[in-house]
């Protein structure tokens, strides 16, 4: 980013402003931002939320936030100074029409004050039951009607199943036009993420074999080491299908597996990402235990400590039967990807934390080597590593120096902050400056969201239907349930995450499967 450009005038109001969200994430973004001068001059942000705190109190609340997560570290006196006059807090009931009046007509304040028109975006930072409700209000007050300047932005959950989902959406289409709602996956506005579309289409060398032709299988694994937190309350109503696999895990999917975009444009690569979901052969409920895992963590340990299981958690139902694991086998159903399984799996209190895709590629049509010369072997593997660790591993087979012919397998490594010697901006740096830009390439449109639900709906009923019977069943600090491995088809293997910080000593071969 840089300060040539800035997007125009901008009133920034959130819903939910004195909330965990804005404290956490959002105030610590559009301050990263201000840092790096990607914020217009003509800016403010209004912080709306039913409790009395008034500017100064918001000031204190979220310098606070910054202190602790901005990337630029504790906020210096004088930038902090600085951000903080763009800071407005106002008080209002979120379900009483002179909340939004108020509002209205401090936007136009600003509006005079300023002497422009600014752009207005509405970001919904609430619990998710005023989702359906911020924009008809917004709607009534005549707030949504300017459709190039105005904006909404809505945080997952986009529903909790296929028909709330469309019903929430229908709420957002009677007020907004689908250009002026924003709706954030997180997980796209990540570097690494966005890394993927510029290494699969701005190198001509893997397309090529980026197909079932050399691809055996996929396998795509966000895992963490942390529990519930303190989000037990909302979590234990989700689980980890809901929580996600219908968005960040089907996002990555789609990133993996779609067509090249014609153009950079974002409808383009909506398009391309939703014609993914299309093809992803459904799965028959009564088909569900073949493809689909669930678990739940019991107590064990992380990081050395002592951990309770997840029904030991504040919020938590003791008998709950909600999964904290979820693992899917799924098929591509078109030219490139038939019959290559796409093997997904998500879960809390896992031994590390990491966020990888593991592209497989079918061994050599023939093994031209005697046998024992290549004992170590295996077919080669590219890795992209999303978090914590950042880059690309190329494992592949290479002659082990000495008079026999021996082989194993030896990784070739791109590590992003070598490489770039920069700390990438945060998600939702990146996502607020598109919003701002009015870019929308890195949210989901509504077919998207709905496609995904559609896909996941089998699951969720047939789990509904047949209530797990083994929880927990995987010990905190485990890599999930034992039938996780029942999922992967013959010579298939979960792989273990890579270690590009410092460079991972073993060779492949002997960090395999798990
Ligand atoms: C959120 C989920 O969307 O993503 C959380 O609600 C999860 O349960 C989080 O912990 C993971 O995000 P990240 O960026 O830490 O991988």
């Amino acid at each position: 980013m840089n300060a040539t450009d800035q997007p125009g005038p901008t009133v920034f109001v959130i819903f939910g402003g004195a909330g965990d969200l804005t404290w956490r994430k959002l105030g610590p973004a559009l301050y990263d931002l201000s840092q790096d001068r990607s914020l217009p001059a003509q800016f403010a942000i209004i912080a709306v939320d039913r409790i009395q705190l008034g500017d100064e109190g918001l000031r204190h609340r979220l310098h606070e936030g910054v202190n602790q997560f901005s990337r630029f570290g504790k906020a210096k006196p004088a930038a902090w100074n600085q951000f903080a006059q763009h800071l407005h807090y106002s008080q209002g009931d979120f379900k009483k029409p002179s909340t939004y009046t108020a509002l209205g007509a401090q936007c136009a304040k600003l509006e005079k004050l300023w002497g422009a028109k600014a752009h207005r975006i509405f970001y919904m930072a609430t619990p998710p039951s005023l989702f359906g409700e911020i924009p008809k209000y917004l709607g009534r007050a005549g707030l949504a009607l300017d459709r190039a300047w105005t904006r909404i932005v809505i945080e997952k959950p986009i529903g909790y199943d296929l028909e709330s989902a469309r019903a929430l959406n229908a709420v957002l289409a009677a007020s907004f036009e689908e250009s002026q709602i924003f709706r954030i996956d997180h997980y796209l506005g990540k570097e690494t993420v966005q890394n993927m579309l510029a290494f699969r289409f701005a190198n001509p060398l893997f397309e090529p074999i980026w197909n079932r032709r050399y691809i055996d299988y996929v396998t795509i694994t966000v895992a963490e080491t942390v529990g519930v937190e303190h989000r037990g309350g909302y979590y234990d109503h989700a689980g980890a299908l809901r929580d996600m696999v219908q968005n960040h895990l089907m996002q990555l999917l789609c990133l993996v597996a779609m067509e090249p975009m014609v153009s950079f444009q974002a409808d383009e690569i909506r398009n391309k990402k939703v014609d993914v979901l299309h093809a992803i052969r459904p799965i028959p409920q009564e088909a569900v235990p073949q493809s689909a895992v669930r678990g739940q963590y019991g107590p064990g340990r992380n990081d050395g400590k002592k951990v309770p299981g997840y029904r030991g958690e504040d919020g938590v139902a003791r008998d709950s039967q909600t999964e904290t694991f979820a693992a899917l086998k799924l098929f591509i159903d078109n030219w490139r990807w038939q019959d290559v399984p796409f093997y997904l799996r998500t879960g809390k209190r896992l031994p590390r934390q990491a966020s990888e895709i593991s592209i497989q590629f079918r061994a050599v049509p023939h093994q031209s080597f005697p046998p024992e010369s290549s004992l170590g072997w295996q077919p080669s593997r590219l890795i992209l590593a999303i978090q914590p660790d950042e880059g690309i591993v190329l494992g592949f087979q290479a002659k082990i120096p000495g008079a026999k012919m021996q082989l194993r397998p030896v990784e070739m490594r791109f590590n992003y902050h070598e490489n770039f010697l920069q700390r990438s901006p945060d998600a939702y740096e990146t996502l607020l400056w598109d919003i701002m830009k009015c870019d929308a390439t890195l949210f989901m449109r509504a077919d998207q969201v709905e496609a995904a639900w559609q896909l996941l709906m089998p699951v969720l009923r047939g789990w509904q239907t047949a209530p797990p019977s083994d929880f927990p069943n995987y010990a905190a600090g485990s890599w999930g349930p034992e039938d996780v491995q029942g999922l992967l088809a013959h010579g298939h293997r979960w792989p273990l995450p890579t270690e590009l910080a410092g460079g991972n000593e073993k060779p492949a071969s002997i960090r395999n499967s798990i």
